[in-house]
């Protein structure tokens, strides 16, 4: 029996993986988050249909003595999703972000290193990377994050460097790009509030739950929208699961992206879901985002290689997914 700890596991992208890992009988699966901005409602769903044992605990990463409540367990792998994430928020508010990204990252390794926890996957992000590097952009490309939020990833990604090193930790760093979709039920999805992710708000025009509003500048792209690198996050799942089992074998880690290694544009993604949907809904104009970088994608080849791990689901099939997710939660998770 593995005992897994999930930081941040009652996000979005926590419960796809803990649902996905608690599949398995050998794991014992211990989630925190302190529930800013995460939901109880989906762990409570996973634990029912769960094979592994889940544990949840309210714990904010931010406060030391928190920690006690862990009651000095040693975790075979920590999965370290817990992090705010809202690029623009984080321009405004740079102490809170740093404090909560990096000082609470800090604290969970001081707790690892006490528990001789050493086994450690960390969400890091596309936009650590230089807007300036040559595409596609690769795991030596130049970094230069713009924003405190990208900032504070690299920050942890750097003190994970030097804990490998003193610490032995083995450390995975993934760094994603766009995932979108909901689970293929529909009844994990996505419920960032305010939302801020492409696809969701598309989705919820298309479905007239909320009217899109298109806040992209015009950029020098093919059709002016700018282009990002979305894939699928059942493939995201599929990519923790495969560093999961090979960081209990023993893999040292390393920096890996995650993402589907091209792009697509916000009027591809608007078109995908008018495909979808049979619905030709309107697109109002909203407030412009200026500044943006035209076009970011990844190249996967590391990870794929290694891992023999491919993207597998469509784009399409993410917004089908998301359909499904709405249809079943129009106004989102209840608690
Ligand atoms: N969603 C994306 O497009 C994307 C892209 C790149 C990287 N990432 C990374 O993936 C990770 C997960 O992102 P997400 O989309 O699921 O975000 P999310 O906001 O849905 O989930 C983050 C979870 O962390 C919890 N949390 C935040 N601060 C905490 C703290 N101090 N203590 C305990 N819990 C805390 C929140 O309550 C929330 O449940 C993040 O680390 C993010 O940086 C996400």
């Amino acid at each position: 029996m593995k005992n897994i700890l999930i930081t941040g596991g009652a996000g979005y992208i926590g419960t796809h993986i803990l649902r996905e890992l608690s599949k398995q009988d050998n794991y014992n699966i211990t989630v925190v988050d302190n529930l800013s901005k995460g939901f109880l409602e989906p762990i409570d769903l996973i634990k029912k249909e769960s094979k592994s044992k889940i544990n949840f605990i309210k714990l904010d990463l931010r406060e030391i003595e928190e920690f006690n409540k862990l009651k000095r367990k040693r975790f075979d792998i920590v999965i370290h999703l817990a992090s705010l994430i809202v690029v623009n928020e984080s321009n405004k508010k740079p102490l809170e972000y740093f404090e909560n990204n990096v000082l609470g990252s800090l604290n969970l390794f001081k707790y690892m290193i006490k528990t001789k926890s050493k086994r450690i996957l960390f969400s890091s992000t596309a936009s650590v990377y230089s807007t300036k590097a040559k595409l596609p952009f690769k795991e030596d490309s130049p970094v230069n994050p713009e924003n405190p939020y990208s900032e504070s990833k690299l920050m942890v990604e750097n003190i994970l460097k030097w804990f490998s090193k003193a610490y032995k930790f083995n450390v995975f760093i993934l760094r994603y790009f766009n995932p979108c979709g909901a689970s293929s039920d529909g009844k994990i999805g996505y419920d960032n509030r305010p939302a801020t992710h492409l696809f969701p708000c598309i989705v919820k025009g298309a479905l007239g739950i909320s009217k899109f509003k298109l806040t992209c500048g015009k950029v020098n792209t093919k059709d002016g929208t700018t282009i990002r690198d979305y894939f699928n996050i059942l493939d995201l799942v599929d990519a923790h699961k495969l560093a999961v089992e090979s960081l209990v074998k023993g893999h040292k880690g390393g920096i890996y992206n995650i993402g589907m290694g091209k792009g697509h544009s916000v009027l591809d993604i608007i078109n995908i879901v008018k495909e979808v949907t049979g619905i030709d809904f309107k697109i109002e104009k909203g407030e412009k985002r200026e500044g943006e970088i035209p076009e970011m994608f990844s190249d996967i080849r590391k990870f794929s290689n290694e891992f023999k791990w491919r993207p597998k689901h469509t784009l399409k099939e993410a917004v089908e997914n998301l359909i499904k997710w709405y249809k079943n939660k129009p106004n989102g998770y209840s608690y």
